[in-house]
């Protein structure tokens, strides 16, 4: 296999085995390799050829890892970081900032200590923090950022998306009103909201948050684990969102594919010497390099890959409607989720077909209907037709 020449071929929807299909739109009626770029009659089929509807990326397999990281570093311009400082690292942080139009950006090995560190620095001695109930940050981090920062997240809005002035206004006032005045420090929004459906945070609300908070003094950050869709679902860009932001965090592991890490991006005056409380909380791997190396190549085509991946969607959606056995819901204010319901399936069975025939699924939980089907870029590996044949398929047995 020729790695360089899969390392060459520049843009990945252009040439990449890792979107078999696209590959094989610009080589009809030919088979790609595993990895190596360019057509060759039925060579391996079975690495980089899944698609499913379960992760935020192709939830790229440990084999299959190995070979994208062996691939990428093949070409020799990747080099070692230091404790999670320079080489490789530094080229992430540097691309990312410039993505998400911040001054500096710093690689954390886990988005859950992104957040914590976000608002902690963002908070300083302004220790009330205003959150959303169904935030990670709340709702799955433990107590985290109480026990280890010392920080009081209040939480807000139980089962709701989207934070607005109405809700955190009262808070500010009566924290600053109180007996002993508390003033807020910080106020964290995550968007999409992964427990809620992955719905997102209404657009104009954010924007009048972020005024208000401003004219407050309260500093604010972003839950941006899957920042990068937002755009395909609102209209408005990247930018768009993170500018009403002090600091941001995106997933590196979600849609860009690398074994875990995070991006904090924010000023230079928030960013910089921010490594130092990274290393105190255990987060400055000796070696971070093989964690996020092969992020750097999803990183610039990702919103154009997103949009072909629901571009498929769509196809495969109409497809199933069409056969009519199969019924579609999405949500009003979702992005990356829509949900199926079959009637008269065995789910399981249905799933264990599929999936042999080369597509995964996640059965519905034991008393509920709906497959949850989530929408990545593994789609673009399959042509749609192709891939709402094997679903259809895999009723008749
Ligand atoms: C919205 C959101 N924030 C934060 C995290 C935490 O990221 P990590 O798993 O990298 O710690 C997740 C993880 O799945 C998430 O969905």
């Amino acid at each position: 296999m020729d790695r360089r020449r899969f390392l060459a071929a520049g843009g990945l929807t252009a040439a990449s085995p890792l979107f078999a299909h696209a590959a094989t739109a610009a080589f009809p009626g030919a088979r790609t390799t595993a990895i190596g770029g360019q057509a060759r009659p039925e060579a391996t089929p079975t690495m980089f050829t899944q698609v499913n509807f379960i992760a935020d990326g192709l939830n790229l397999r440990p084999a299959e890892y190995a070979a994208l990281l062996a691939e990428t570093v093949a070409g020799g311009d990747v080099e070692a970081d230091n404790y999670s400082l320079g080489g490789a690292i530094e080229q992430l942080e540097q691309t990312f900032a410039r993505l998400l139009g911040k001054e500096a950006a710093m690689f954390v090995p886990t988005g859950t200590l992104a957040n914590h560190l976000a608002v902690r620095t963002l908070a300083g001695n302004d220790r009330r923090v205003l959150v959303q109930a169904e935030s990670h940050l709340y709702a799955d981090s433990g107590d985290g950022a109480t026990t280890l920062s010392g920080l009081n997240l209040i939480p807000l809005l139980p089962g709701a998306v989207t934070l607005t002035v109405d809700d955190v206004r009262p808070w500010v006032e009566r924290s600053v009103g109180g007996r002993v005045p508390g003033k807020i420090g910080a106020i964290s929004v995550e968007s999409p909201v992964r427990r809620l459906g992955h719905r997102m945070a209404d657009f104009s609300e954010l924007q009048r948050l972020s005024t208000y908070a401003r004219g407050q003094g309260i500093r604010m950050h972003l839950d941006g684990a899957r920042l990068f869709n937002l755009p395909q679902h609102s209209g408005h860009t990247v930018h768009d969102y993170t500018q009403l932001f002090d600091t941001v965090y995106v997933s590196l592991w979600k849609h860009f594919n690398a074994a875990s890490g995070a991006i904090l991006a924010g000023d230079a005056a928030l960013i910089n010497g921010l490594y130092h409380t990274r290393r105190m909380f255990g987060g400055s791997l000796p070696h971070a390099w093989p964690q996020v190396a092969v992020a750097q190549r999803f990183a610039a085509t990702y919103q154009q890959d997103y949009a072909k991946a629901w571009q498929a969607a769509e196809a495969i959606i109409a497809q199933l409607r069409a056969d009519g056995r199969f019924a579609i819901r999405k949500l009003e204010d979702g992005t990356s989720l829509f949900y199926m319901t079959v009637a008269g399936a065995d789910h399981q069975k249905l799933a264990a077909r599929a999936r042999a025939r080369g597509v995964t699924l996640a059965p519905p939980p034991s008393g509920q209907s709906e497959f949850t089907m989530q929408v990545n870029t593994s789609l673009l590996r399959m042509p749609p037709a192709k891939v709402a044949g094997v679903l259809i398929d895999a009723l008749a047995g």
